[in-house]
């Protein structure tokens, strides 16, 4: 990330849509939709976008193009001069730093995944993966995932190329690339929810997605759909303060942030309407609460299998994942770097030396937790998660523990350390704004006692 500004609304757009859209869309929010109950999800989804993912958005990109500093930078520099609890505020950074480090590793995983799966749906018959072979797609994906060797070949295939990118600085190139492949990836998906409209049983599928069953409703799932929120609109882990940086004084923060969350919200209302259907149609609604991390790699296959020419339309749809994983990827690696170079003050090399040496240790790790180390779980101790492996705690304690915390913090600074009015004041140069007050009543109301009682949750106090 150069620090040069973007040449126009659009470009800020795409680019802050880039960072957005990726494997939270496609691979995460379908699965935990499916698992927390369909429609009851989405709508506490999308409920919580327009209020508080709204408000955070505001805050973190506002924060950015104010100071025009990182998130490290940013919380020091408003902090600076405050007395003791605010002073304290500056903490906040710091945790905005640290999320996108936890993040990283699991993130190449899935992306090794995706990678394995573009080569076997590129080198197996699809009918490996049919239907009828009863649960061979889920074997598939089990035997691979277990298969310590074979799994972390292809973790370390993706870090492999997301460091190249990285290293060569060919994000501009990835970029130009990307303004094809996304809305390519957009047309596939809507392509496959079509096709799924039309499989047996369907409307069951459909009816589970977009109908609310207010019986499956509990913390739980607003937990889960926090997470999911923040993973996905990349927010309380400083990206979003970077971008801001870029902005402009006269640029519209709010109208951008519109399109962001429209654009991100709308991919994975889709991917779930593409995946969720066909779940149900295949093994139930019971195969929907049961489903993880798995349910793309499982379910994608065995759709591709149904139909001729299935194969070469499963290819192109694991390398369009593919491109959206990586250029989410080289973001989250990117800020990594700077964050460690700047305030380590050591050059970009060595930067870079140290979070490829860190992604190695803990991505090893999280990939043998599918099958050297399968009987670790270390958040043993707290009863509800018992059985949680690797990848899902580190996805936990990002997505549902550091980032509430994180996002209170960002909060703090807007509210009391620059004040309210102010801030709204600075936001508003770019035109008139209609959900100011959204905006206000969010930050000064609901946001940090939602986020506790969130947080509390999580952390198993509140059952
Ligand atoms: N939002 C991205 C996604 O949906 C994931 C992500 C989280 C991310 N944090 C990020 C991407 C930071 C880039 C930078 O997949």
């Amino acid at each position: 990330m150069k620090n040069e500004g973007f040449s126009s609304k659009i470009g800020f757009i795409l680019a802050a849509a880039g960072s957005a859209v990726g494997l939270g869309n496609i691979w995460r929010f379908p699965y935990l939709a499916a698992q927390y109950g369909g429609g009851i999800f989405l709508l506490t989804y999308l409920v919580l976008v327009l209020t508080f993912g709204y408000a955070l958005l505001i805050s973190e990109i506002g924060i950015g193009r104010m100071t025009g500093k990182s998130p490290i930078g940013a919380f020091r520099e408003l902090c600076a001069g405050k007395k003791s609890f605010l002073g304290s505020v500056r903490l906040g950074g710091w945790i905005n730093a640290v999320v996108p480090m936890i993040i990283l590793p699991y993130y190449c995983v899935i992306g090794g995944w995706v990678t394995k799966y573009v080569v076997a749906m590129a080198t197996n018959p699809v009918s490996t993966f049919h239907q009828s072979n009863s649960g061979a797609s889920a074997e598939y994906f089990v035997k691979f995932i277990t298969d310590p060797w074979n799994s972390t070949l292809f973790f370390l295939l993706f870090m492999l190329i997301t460091t190249l990118v990285v290293a060569c600085g060919v994000e501009k190139g990835i970029e130009r690339f990307n303004k094809i492949l996304m809305p390519a990836l957009i047309l596939l998906i809507i392509g496959i929810c079509v096709y799924c409209m039309f499989l047996p049983n369907a409307k069951a599928g459909f009816t589970y997605y977009l109908k609310p069953d207010w019986s499956k409703f509990s913390y739980m799932t607003v937990v889960a759909a926090m997470g999911q929120l923040f993973f996905s609109l990349s927010i309380a882990m400083g990206i979003m303060v970077t971008y801001g940086t870029y902005m402009r004084k006269d640029d519209n923060v709010v109208s951008c942030v519109n399109h962001v969350e429209l654009f991100d919200t709308g991919v994975s209302f889709l991917a779930g309407l593409m995946i969720i259907p066909a779940v149900v149609a295949f093994g139930g609604e019971a195969a929907a609460n049961n489903s993880g991390p798995g349910l793309i790699f499982v379910i994608m296959p065995q759709v591709f299998a149904g139909f001729t020419g299935g194969g070469i339309v499963g290819v192109v749809f694991f390398v369009l994942v593919l491109f959206a994983a990586a250029t989410s990827a080289v973001s989250l690696m990117e800020t990594n770097v700077h964050t460690i170079s700047q305030e380590l003050k050591i050059s970009r090399k060595k930067a870079m030396l140290c979070v490829i040496g860190e992604v190695i240790c803990i991505g090893v790790i999280t990939v043998l937790g599918y099958s050297v180390l399968k009987e670790v779980h270390p958040l043993a101790f707290i009863e509800k998660y018992r059985n949680m492996d690797i990848l899902d705690t580190l996805d936990f304690i990002s997505n549902s523990v550091l980032m509430p915390i994180g996002a209170i913090f960002t909060t703090v600074l807007v509210v009391a350390v620059i004040g309210l009015e102010k801030f709204s004041g600075q936001i508003k140069t770019g035109g008139k704004w209609r959900r100011q007050f959204t905006f206000q009543f969010c930050m000064s109301v609901i946001v940090i006692p939602c986020l506790l009682i969130v947080l509390l949750n999580a952390v198993g106090v509140l059952k």
